[in-house]
């Protein structure tokens, strides 16, 4: 018996062209979140879709961040983040914190007596979370943060900041009056 020695070669993987695959993700209707950190003692953040709730026992949270930002490194040193999920009331927090190349430092949107943990909190933000990094994984140009969560705070008030079809916008709120909620989704960007 003669013994096969080709190398195996793992077949190449195809990729979607960028702007369909940017197209097909515009579809996705997203909560908008700040992943705050601490950037030499002040309070920085980064505005993000990429937020998922991974486990609840013990809760944990991942979130995806460009590898080459200012945020990654800080958050890498260490090994601290929180997440405060924006209400519509926290649209300018958004964008400030998206703006490519521009600094992301918070203050004028933090408010230090809503304290959660040791991540900065982002004032009138519907939840806060504030967690301890537990692993990242550097995948394509993106670093996976997972954490653990230690702390997590939540108002029951204000209507969700959503981002959809690169617009931010909320939720019409169901009434008792309209209980259907067809076609009402207001649009805060223009
Ligand atoms: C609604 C929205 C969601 C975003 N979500 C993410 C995200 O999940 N991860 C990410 O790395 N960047 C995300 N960005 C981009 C960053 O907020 C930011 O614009 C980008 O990192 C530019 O920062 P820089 O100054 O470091 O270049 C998002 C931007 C917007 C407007």
């Amino acid at each position: 018996m003669t013994l096969d020695l080709t190398p195996i070669t793992k077949p190449t993987l195809e990729s979607a062209p960028a702007a369909d695959f940017a197209d097909a993700m515009s579809a996705l209707a997203s909560g908008v979140a700040l992943v705050t950190c601490w950037l030499d003692g002040r309070p920085w953040g980064m505005t993000v879709t990429a937020f998922a709730s991974v486990s609840a026992d013990p809760p944990t949270i991942l979130v995806s961040l460009a590898a080459t930002s200012a945020s990654v490194r800080a958050i890498g040193a260490a090994r601290m983040l929180g997440v405060s999920i924006l209400g519509e009331a926290q649209l300018e927090a958004a964008r400030h914190s998206s703006a490519p190349g521009a600094p992301k430092f918070l203050e004028p949107f933090i408010d230090l007596r809503e304290a959660v943990g040791e991540s900065p909190v982002i004032a009138g933000a519907l939840a806060h979370l504030d967690c301890e990094v537990t692993e990242r994984v550097e995948i394509a140009d993106h670093t996976v943060f997972f954490a653990r969560v230690r702390e997590a705070r939540t108002s029951l008030d204000g209507a969700p900041l959503v981002y959809f079809r690169r617009a931010y916008r909320t939720l019409a709120r169901p009434t008792q009056a309209h209980p259907s909620i067809r076609g009402r989704v207001p649009c805060l960007s223009s």
